[in-house]
């Protein structure tokens, strides 16, 4: 078999967009993971990370691996891949690291295999790393990821995902460097919904994604509330309501935690605004001193991209 290899890039993700609980996701400019696909024809893979986080190399422990397996298992015939990982995208931070490898290797697999399989078969396979990681095969990280731009998953089964377009929108990032587990982080939820929140949170889905498909800032602003699991998992993360509070006064239109967190996003029209905020964010942790990362970023419209 000849060589066949590929390098991808793939973009972090912010889940939920605060009202969207598991079905609303959009993906990022910044942060990003690099990761390298060798084709052959072993029936195995071989995971190496070039990067900083200590994550397992053994395929069926890692993510990028169970994703693969699944891949292989739908491909006609045998094949096997050599991946190399380099990850920029912290993993626990909320900004879709797991999503990211699992994405990713599919992605770039589907490539070295002439786009054998459609998305939505690539986003199944991708779910399968998502259940590693988290114990749920959720979709709303990886839909973005590998589409672009925002997403919708009107439904998980049978895989049914929407692209929603949005307007120019500068997103700020902070990164406290604590640990939220995602497993915790929906452990914590209640089971159940009173059915006055689940009338608050449609109408806020239905607002935001109004809002960004007529590029009505004002209606993305004030749709950008949870009254369900907000206020749950808040409670993880120190700092978050100054951080909504302060941002919002210096200009952000809204924004909330990113995916089960500990990150915090906002969102604004400018980038002065998208600045300001990140000042705001930083003052907050210098003052009640947990280390951080900012990113000042935009949406990203492509996707995983081939480089
Ligand atoms: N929708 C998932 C959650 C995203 O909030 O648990 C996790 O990255």
């Amino acid at each position: 078999m000849e060589t066949k290899k590929v390098t991808v890039h793939i973009p972090a993700t912010i889940a939920n967009l605060v009202c969207g609980f598991d079905i609303l996701g959009l993906a990022l400019e910044a942060p990003y993971d690099i990761v390298n696909l060798i084709l052959n024809d072993s029936g195995n893979i071989t995971i190496k990370h070039i990067d900083a986080y200590n994550l397992p190399e053994a395929p069926l422990q890692n993510v990028a691996g169970v994703a693969l397996y699944a891949l292989m298992k739908a491909y006609p015939s045998t094949i096997g891949f050599d991946v190399t990982i380099n990850k920029q995208i912290k993993p626990g931070s909320g900004l879709g690291s797991s999503a990211s490898s699992s994405a990713g290797v599919v992605v770039a697999a589907n490539k070295l295999l002439n786009n054998h399989f459609t998305n939505t078969q690539l986003v199944g396979f991708a779910m399968e790393g998502e259940k590693l990681a988290s114990g749920v095969a959720h979709a709303d990280n990886i839909a973005p990821c590998i589409y672009g731009g925002a997403t919708l998953i009107r439904s998980s089964s049978p895989l049914d995902i929407i692209a929603i377009d949005t307007p120019p929108l500068f997103v700020t990032v902070v990164h406290p460097q604590i640990e939220v587990k995602t497993s915790d982080a929906r452990q914590i939820l209640k089971k159940d919904v009173s059915l006055k929140s689940a009338i608050q949170q449609w109408g806020n889905i239905a607002g935001l994604i109004t809002g960004f498909f007529k590029s009505d800032y004002e209606l993305i602003g004030r749709s950008l509330e949870d009254v369900i699991i907000e206020p749950i998992r808040s409670i993880l993360i120190p700092g978050f309501n100054e951080v909504k509070t302060n941002c919002k006064a210096v200009g952000a239109l809204g924004g909330g935690i990113s995916g089960s967190g500990p990150s915090i996003f906002m969102f604004s029209t400018t980038k002065d605004i998208a600045l300001a905020v990140e000042q705001e964010m930083k003052k907050i942790y210098n003052t009640i001193n947990i280390n951080y990362y900012t990113y000042v970023t935009q949406v990203n419209k492509q996707g995983i991209q081939f480089i």
